[in-house]
């Protein structure tokens, strides 16, 4: 038997212990986490939806309406009309025909590949993808190729190399989950189309924040269904609410209906999230100001940074990391802007690779101009004469 205690120290020895924090109260900037107060850089809230008070207002109503549960899946009985019309009101949103309601982004991934793959298949991803697309690659049985990190050429030599028969899937983020950066879409849609591959764009970071009405990296590029047949977004980040959904053709929502394993055999998300969501898409869709004030947030911490001396990655999105480099200077960093007040968490791998530990600051349009002067008087202070910081 594994001795669970002895791995735990050596992971806690190496700097990679994981443990969590308890949050008093609602997911906003300031707030209260193991009893202290902090300014949190680290919620994917990006809009500020999770506690806006419209946004709340629906959920209760929902829950009054549809009760607290479900109570059943999508194909049994859970299905309302809360869930259909977000269903239809989020396909209009994306420029899709259809869209699939899924109880999480990791399960709509899983189930996507796992509905159209077989082990004779071929699936590729980008090497930083996130977890759940490179789960969903793996667990789908198909063949499995990482190609570089944003590199079209090289996912064009990989599918060129492939063999004749099999179905291809290339699954992406839209925004590199814990860079920030975007994926050259155009050019991998085109490289898909030209080798008669399936493309999945995974937008959790994208959707609400880029994009005129906010509908993401695909209305940023302005690509179309046919050029991007799968569009996953996550409704926990810029919605504030819960849950995934899938948009793209009707056969393949059809198909993900009959097939997804991950969508067919588990409870549908309680109405009342649904119709949260749906006072969220709302305001997504017709407040702009928001992605603006986040813009010139992002602005202005990348500028406060950079005037510090401290390289941010190159991201224009509300996702700013500052790579440490080392797991346990990451880490003692992060604690050092704690005794500030300020929570920034340190990313370590495995999530990120060896040797690129960082702190991954998210930023809000909730958070205002002085809080981000506060974190950026604060990395300073915490960063200076720290000799292993790789990002001076
Ligand atoms: C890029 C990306 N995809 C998928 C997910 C999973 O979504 P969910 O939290 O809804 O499971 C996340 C984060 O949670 C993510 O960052």
């Amino acid at each position: 038997m594994r001795d669970l205690k002895a791995e735990l120290e050596q992971r806690r020895a190496k700097g990679l212990y994981r443990s969590r924090r308890v949050l008093e109260g609602r997911q906003t900037p300031e707030q209260v986490v193991d009893g202290r107060q902090v300014i949190a850089f680290c919620s994917n809230d990006y809009l500020g939806l999770a506690s806006h008070p419209k946004v709340i207002a629906a959920l209760r109503k929902g829950a009054s309406e549809y009760g607290a549960g479900a109570g059943a899946a999508h194909l049994v009985n859970g299905h309302t009309r809360a869930h259909h019309q977000l269903e239809e009101e989020l396909a209009a949103f994306a420029n899709r025909e259809r869209a699939l309601l899924f109880s999480t982004g990791y399960m709509a991934n899983l189930g996507v590949a796992q509905a159209l793959l077989g082990r004779s298949d071929y699936v590729l991803e980008d090497r930083l993808n996130h977890a759940s697309l490179i789960d969903a690659g793996l667990l789908s049985g198909a063949r499995f190729q990482r190609y570089r990190h944003a590199t079209a050429v090289d996912l064009a030599q990989r599918l060129a190399g492939l063999g004749q028969t099999g179905e291809r899937l290339v699954l992406t983020d839209g925004v590199f989950s814990m860079d920030g950066n975007l994926a050259p879409l155009p050019e991998l849609a085109s490289i898909c189309t030209a080798h008669q591959a399936w493309l999945l764009v995974d937008d959790a970071h994208g959707l609400g924040v880029l994009g005129e009405t906010g509908a993401g990296s695909l209305e940023h590029f302005g690509l179309s269904q046919q050029q991007v047949p799968i569009l996953m977004g996550t409704l926990g980040k810029a919605f504030g609410t819960a849950g995934a959904f899938v948009a793209g053709s009707e056969a393949l929502i059809e198909t993900l209906i009959q097939s997804a394993r991950t969508y067919v055999y588990t409870t549908a998300m309680p109405a009342a999230v649904a119709e949260a969501t749906r006072a969220a898409l709302r305001i997504v869709q017709t407040e702009g100001k928001r992605r603006e004030k986040l813009r010139a947030l992002v602005a202005r911490f990348r500028t406060g940074a950079e005037q510090l001396g401290l390289k941010p990655l190159d991201s224009q999105t509300p996702i700013q990391p500052l790579v440490i480099g080392d797991a346990v200077e990451a880490l003692r960093l992060s604690e050092r802007l704690l005794e500030q007040g300020l929570l920034v968490p340190a990313i370590r791998p495995p999530t990120v690779p060896e040797g690129t530990a960082r702190l991954r600051v998210t930023l809000s349009a909730a958070h205002t101009e002085t809080q981000v002067d506060r974190l950026l008087e604060a990395l300073d202070r915490s960063m200076r004469g720290s000799e292993d910081v790789g990002s001076r």
